[in-house]
């Protein structure tokens, strides 16, 4: 059972021309010419689209075609053909109509209505016996099921549908709310766009899958992306990300993208009573579930699927990076609840990390964007599960000296999570006595400033600011990447290039760019300058909380980012906050705020956010706090609810579209009353406000 086998002949180029995933299909209306549809020809349609509905499904889900390709192609050219003629009888849920919609400029932002959680891990067996222990010891005794499935290492979505029809899909975001990625998700073939009808269908429900790229389609991508002259993606997992969030649905369309669905969320309409249930009515309903899940009786069939998939995992083409373990019962999973960050009912076992030895050539100092110099290890190139490796990093100066890396040792390398690689150890036997140690250098490689080392400090850093090079690409390849402004096809190579011809030496300088100056770079022609010029132009439509993310501020990462733009809404009004006003932010402490606040403080960055939206960078306000569930609704918290951080319930509460207040008035919708509850409590007894324990609030969120 190799679900790429059939992805990836079906993904042919052909194909995906001829049935609509690429070049966009919109029949257009002849003027004038109001046909009568004949009723023949209706109902010829429905049952076109009714058997390619059924095809794909035993192509996608479950890896069994009945017919040849020509068969299905002869299916769809007829359907085409019958659509072309008669126009109005296309519906947004024909197989047809995968790509459709034109590139937008940013994505939407949508509330989960049951919130995506992470799951907390467990890396050895011991660990997984205690979790099973918790989850009898929180059940007293009952008997427990579990379900193993493989989690697969890509993009978490969830799907709404809703009588049946697909009508949302969106990024997992920060759990609560993602981006609205629809028409990207409509091109993912396996992604069905309305469910079989041989399953009952709910009126609403969330499906909550993971969209991957097998490492085949990854590869093709990036060699691509090389004769293109852009930046690869590190490993399928960004690729997937990357190719996700694009704008232009036809590129999405052009990338070999499946899914396997894992869980619902939110359902009305369906009665469920187990996940293995749940997973039965998935695959019944046309959506792909992973064909290795199992479910088992105790926990040592448990482990016996993690030993097995330990091994075997490497066989598949696509990224795992462990085993997801869940309680069957929804009832027990209910009983279980949630802590602030993951379900008790669920636990996700990581694959040991794999390793590899080779020899390291050389260590270099490399200076980032907040001038933070680095130790990279340069290595002989070696393969470490399915990617070629050639650097390490070494973190900083102190993990050097502790690991006593030198160059020319031999050494153990490995990928965890599949994320940047690392060194392990040094396999000092191996040593000749030829290797030689490291030192950080005094001045930076790249701009000769002095580096310095605050004591008490791990991170040297770069004193040459805005003067130094290698800071100013850094910070313009952040400026210009995904998560950021998301400049399609402005990366290192061509931001190197416009630096060292001097046509760009700050993020506002991309948007002076003329074509005539784009046409200077290497490999650029009239096609790809316009490219390039209308991705610079297309950035400009922009969420505010991407663009305080792209200007790179030291400790203010994408998520931090967002919840600042939430709570100021203007970047003016970010620039002019208070320390305290900053520090007051969900998930924003002290030392974020001084590096907000430091870095506005600097007359050169608050010039550069003049001269960002001089230029017509339009930074939108996120959506104005009070759409959710809990609109309008005003909360007040007192005592400590065990086990919830303030910071986060009141996160909790804005994400689901409420306010949070310091005061009780009588304008006060709920008040919150923890452990030890101050006169709060006793003032909200007296105005007869609503009291929530943490019980009662939990399931007011929908965090239960
Ligand atoms: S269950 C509360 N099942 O892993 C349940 N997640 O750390 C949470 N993932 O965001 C998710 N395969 O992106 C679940 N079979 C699977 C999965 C899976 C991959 C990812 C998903 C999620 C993350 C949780």
């Amino acid at each position: 059972m190799e679900p790429l086998r059939a992805a990836a002949s079906r993904f042919a180029l052909a194909r995906a021309a001829r049935d609509g995933r690429v070049g966009g299909f919109r029949p257009k209306r002849n003027k004038g010419a109001i046909m009568a549809v004949p009723e023949k020809v209706r109902r010829r349609i429905e049952e076109l689209r009714r058997q390619i509905d059924h095809h794909n499904y035993r192509y996608y889900v479950l890896d069994d075609p009945e017919i040849s390709d020509e068969a299905y192609d002869a299916l769809v050219g007829e359907l085409r053909e019958l659509e072309a003629r008669y126009p109005e009888l296309v519906t947004p849920d024909s197989p047809t109509q995968r790509v459709g919609a034109p590139p937008s400029a940013a994505f939407a932002e949508v509330r989960h209505r049951v919130p995506m959680l992470s799951l907390a891990n467990a890396f050895t067996e011991d660990e997984l016996r205690a979790w099973d222990r918790r989850v009898r010891g929180g059940l007293r005794g009952q008997r427990v099921e579990y379900v193993c499935e493989l989690k697969i290492d890509g993009v978490a979505v969830n799907l709404v549908y809703e009588g049946g029809q697909l009508v949302r899909g969106a990024t997992r975001g920060d759990g609560f709310r993602g981006e609205d990625v629809t028409a990207n998700l409509r091109t993912v073939r396996s992604v069905p766009l309305r469910l079989r009808a041989e399953a009952p269908i709910p009126s609403f429900v969330e499906v909550r899958g993971e969209v991957y790229l097998s490492r085949q389609a990854f590869e093709a991508v990036n060699r691509e992306r090389e004769r293109q002259g852009l930046s690869l993606f590190a490993n399928p997992r960004n690729a997937a990300a990357g190719s996700l969030r694009q704008l232009d649905p036809a590129v999405t369309a052009s990338r070999p993208l499946q899914i396997f669905c894992y869980g619902v969320g939110h359902v009305e309409g369906l009665r469920l009573d187990t996940h293995w249930e749940a997973l039965r009515w998935m695959r019944e309903a046309g959506l792909r579930t992973h064909p290795a899940s199992r479910l088992c009786d105790d926990l040592e069939a448990v482990l016996a699927f993690v030993e097995e998939w330990t091994h075997r995992h490497r066989e598949l083409d696509y990224d795992t990076d462990g085993v997801v373990v869940k309680v069957n019962s929804f009832d027990q999973q209910h009983e279980l609840g949630a802590t602030a960050a993951s379900p008790r009912w669920a636990i996700a076992y990581k694959f040991p990390a794999q390793q590899a030895v080779t020899r390291v050539k050389d260590i270099v100092a490399y200076v980032g964007r907040t001038g933070a110099v680095t130790p990279v290890a340069i290595l002989e190139p070696v393969r470490v599960s399915g990617v070629t490796v050639q650097h390490a990093t070494l973190h900083n100066e102190d993990e050097v000296r502790r690991k006593d890396v030198r160059i020319g040792d031999f050494v153990v390398v490995q990928r965890a999570g599949e994320v940047i690689p690392e060194v392990v150890r040094v396999l000092a036997e191996r040593r000749t006595g030829a290797e030689r140690a490291w030192q950080m250098p005094k001045v930076c490689p790249v701009c000769g400033s002095p580096i310095v080392r605050p004591p008490g400090q791990a991170v040297a850093r770069c004193t040459g600011g805005a003067s130094c090079p290698a800071q100013v690409l850094e910070r313009l390849i952040h400026f210009a990447s995904r998560d950021a402004m998301n400049i399609e096809g402005v990366g290192p190579k061509l931001l190197q290039q416009m630096l060292d011809r001097g046509l760009v030496r700050d993020p506002a300088d991309l948007y002076r760019l003329t074509k005539d100056q784009v046409l200077t770079l290497e490999r650029m022609a009239d096609r790809s300058a316009q490219n390039v010029l209308d991705a610079i132009e297309r950035s400009k439509q922009t969420t505010l909380g991407r663009l305080v993310y792209a200007l790179g501020i030291r400790h203010v990462g994408a998520s931090t980012a967002q919840a600042l733009a939430r709570q100021f809404g203007d970047i003016r009004r970010l620039m002019r906050a208070s320390f305290e006003e900053i520090r007051d932010v969900p998930g924003v402490g002290p030392v974020v705020a001084r590096s907000v606040r430091d870095f506005f403080d600097r007359r050169e960055n608050r010039g550069l956010v003049e001269r960002l939206l001089r230029a017509g960078v339009r930074p939108e306000s996120p959506e104005a706090v009070g759409t959710g569930p809990l609109a309008g609704k005003t909360f007040v918290f007192t005592g400590t609810l065990d086990g919830i951080p303030r910071r986060q319930a009141e996160e909790m509460v804005r994400a689901a579209g409420g306010v949070v207040s310091g005061s009780v008035s009588a304008k006060t919708d709920y008040v919150v009353v923890g452990t030890d509850p101050g006169s709060k409590a006793e003032r909200a007894r007296k105005l007869g406000v609503r009291i929530l324990d943490r019980r009662a609030f939990l399931d007011l969120v929908g965090r239960r």
